[in-house]
């Protein structure tokens, strides 16, 4: 049986092989959700340089981009962006799990260490998120942990050929998450 244990950490340079071909396989399948990306996106040289790319906006303080971890094989991502301090104290959450490895609760427990990082590392105070209308796997990711909708945004997002509306999803880090 797959190992159903979750832990989340820091992406390293030498994930590129794994998260290249994850994407590789997963391309159409990950295609209704997520923005299109070029053809060298898909390779260990690729993603050598974005996850080069991810460390240095951590390095600056803008971004925290890990991996998901199953037992010890990488699994997915789950990646605060556009983290604001100052009066805002926010982060954006975005992940994705591998089809391989879907089903088995990972992204849900994921997100739930991310949302602890982001409060007790990074001393945020708020996270967002954004989904399709059509995603229910993720929105039941972040309904189970502790997000609530709060709006629907026209046109968001260029993904899957067109313009896509979003429900936007926020998440008070004071208020104590609910699952394990
Ligand atoms: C969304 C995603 C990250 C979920 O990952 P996952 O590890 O399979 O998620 P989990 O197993 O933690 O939880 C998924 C939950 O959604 C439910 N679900 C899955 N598909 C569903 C559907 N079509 N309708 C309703 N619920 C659905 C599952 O039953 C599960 O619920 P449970 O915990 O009560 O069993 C994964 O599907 C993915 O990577 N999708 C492509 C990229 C993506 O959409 N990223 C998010 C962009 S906003």
């Amino acid at each position: 049986m797959a190992d159903q244990t979750t832990s989340i950490r820091l992406i390293r340079v030498d994930d590129a092989e794994v998260i290249a071909a994850h994407k590789a396989r997963d391309r159409q399948e990950h295609a209704p959700w997520e923005p299109a990306q070029p053809d060298g996106f898909y390779t260990t040289a690729g993603q050598r340089a974005r996850i080069e790319g991810l460390l240095d906006d951590h390095r600056r303080g803008d971004r925290w981009p890990a991996v998901i971890v199953a037992g010890d094989e990488v699994v997915g991502q789950v990646t605060v962006s556009t983290i604001l301090r100052g009066p805002f104290g926010k982060g954006f959450l975005g992940y994705w799990v591998a089809t391989t490895r879907q089903g088995e609760g990972h992204a849900t427990r994921a997100v739930a260490q991310t949302l602890t990082v982001m409060r007790r590392d990074l001393g945020l105070r708020r996270a967002e998120a954004h989904t399709r209308l059509e995603n229910l796997a993720s929105q039941h990711v972040l309904r189970a942990n502790g997000f609530r909708p709060w709006g629907i945004a026209h046109a968001h997002i260029l993904v899957d050929g067109a313009w896509r509306d979003e429900i936007f999803w926020e998440r008070l880090l004071d208020e104590e998450p609910p699952v394990a």
